[in-house]
C-alpha cells in the first residue's frame, strides 16, 4: 500500500488528538462571505464541521485520492456537501474568488521549498476576494522536539519511524511497510516573508487556537491573514 492509502485508512487515529482547531476554523468560516476553500482537505475532518455549521459547500483540495474518497464517504454520512477536487495546492485556481481559504493541521509543511510555498501563497492571494482571509497553522520550529523524535519507532496508528534531517529542517515519517511523507519546518520570518511577497496582510498571529497571543512558550503558529 502507498503512503496515501495507509495514511487515509489510519487517519482518524493519526488525527484523534487534534480537535481544538475545529471551532477556530468554523468561527472564521462563519465570519466570512463567499466561497470556502480548504487546502489539503484530507478526510474532511475540519471541512465537514465547517460545512455543517455554515450550511455552505466547502471546496476541498487534496493530492491524495485515498483521502478524498474517505472525505466523500464521511461527508455523505454526515449529510453535508463538499466539493472535493483532486489536485495540488500549488496549482490552486478557483472559478469564483473565495471569502476564506484555510489550511489546517500543518499541511503547508508538506511543501518542500520556498518556491513551492511562494507559489502557493501567490495562488491563494490571487484566489481571494479583496478582504478575503487566508488562515493556517503550523508547528513552531523546535530543534529539541525534532532531536527527541529522531530515530524513534512507533507502532501506532501504523508502524513507522521518524527521522530528522537537520540541514534540511525536515522530519520524515517512514512507514515500516513502505511509503514516506515529510514535513519541512518553517520559521516565523519565513511565514512573514511569504505573506509579504504574496501581498497579504497579517490580521492576527496567535500562539494557540484559543486566540492567545504568540509567546515564547507557543509551539504553534496560528495565522490569520487578509488580502
Ligand atoms: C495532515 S493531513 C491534513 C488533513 C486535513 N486538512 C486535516 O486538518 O485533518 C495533510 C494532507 O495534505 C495533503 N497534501 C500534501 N501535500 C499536498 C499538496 N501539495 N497539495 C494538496 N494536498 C496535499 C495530504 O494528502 C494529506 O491529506
Amino acid at each position: 500500500m502507498s503512503w496515501d492509502e495507509q495514511f487515509s485508512v489510519a487517519y482518524d487515529e493519526w488525527s484523534a488528538h487534534m480537535t481544538e482547531d475545529v471551532p477556530f476554523y468554523v468561527g472564521l468560516a462563519e465570519e466570512s462571505d463567499g466561497p470556502l476553500v480548504e487546502l489539503a482537505v484530507g478526510n474532511g475532518r475540519v471541512a465537514i464541521p465547517v460545512a455543517k455549521a455554515t450550511g455552505r459547500t466547502v471546496v476541498g483540495i487534496d493530492s491524495s485520492r485515498a483521502m478524498l474518497e474517505q472525505a466523500s464517504r464521511d461527508a455523505a454520512a454526515a449529510g453535508v456537501e463538499l466539493d472535493l477536487r483532486e489536485g495540488d495546492m500549488r496549482d490552486l485556481e478557483l472559478e469564483e474568488p473565495a471569502g476564506l481559504i484555510y489550511c489546517p493541521f500543518r499541511a503547508l509543511l508538506h511543501l518542500p521549498t520556498w518556491a513551492d510555498r511562494r507559489r502557493t501563497f501567490e495562488r491563494v492571494a490571487a484566489a481571494l476576494r479583496p478582504g478575503g482571509r487566508f488562515a493556517w497553522n503550523a508547528f513552531a520550529f523546535d530543534h529539541q522536539i525534532a532531536a527527541r523524535l529522531d530515530g524513534q519507532h512507533q507502532d501506532a496508528p501504523v508502524p513507522h519511524s521518524l527521522r530528522y534531517d537537520v540541514a534540511d529542517n525536515r522530519i520524515d515519517i517512514l512507514l515500516d511497510a513502505g511509503g514516506a511523507s515529510s514535513l519541512w519546518w518553517t520559521t516565523k520570518n519565513e511565514w512573514l516573508g511569504l505573506v509579504d511577497v504574496a501581498g497579504l496582510e497579517v490580521e492576527a498571529l496567535y500562539g494557540d487556537f484559543d486566540r492567545s497571543p504568540l509567546s515564547p512558550e507557543s509551539r504553534d503558529y496560528v495565522f490569520v491573514t487578509r488580502r
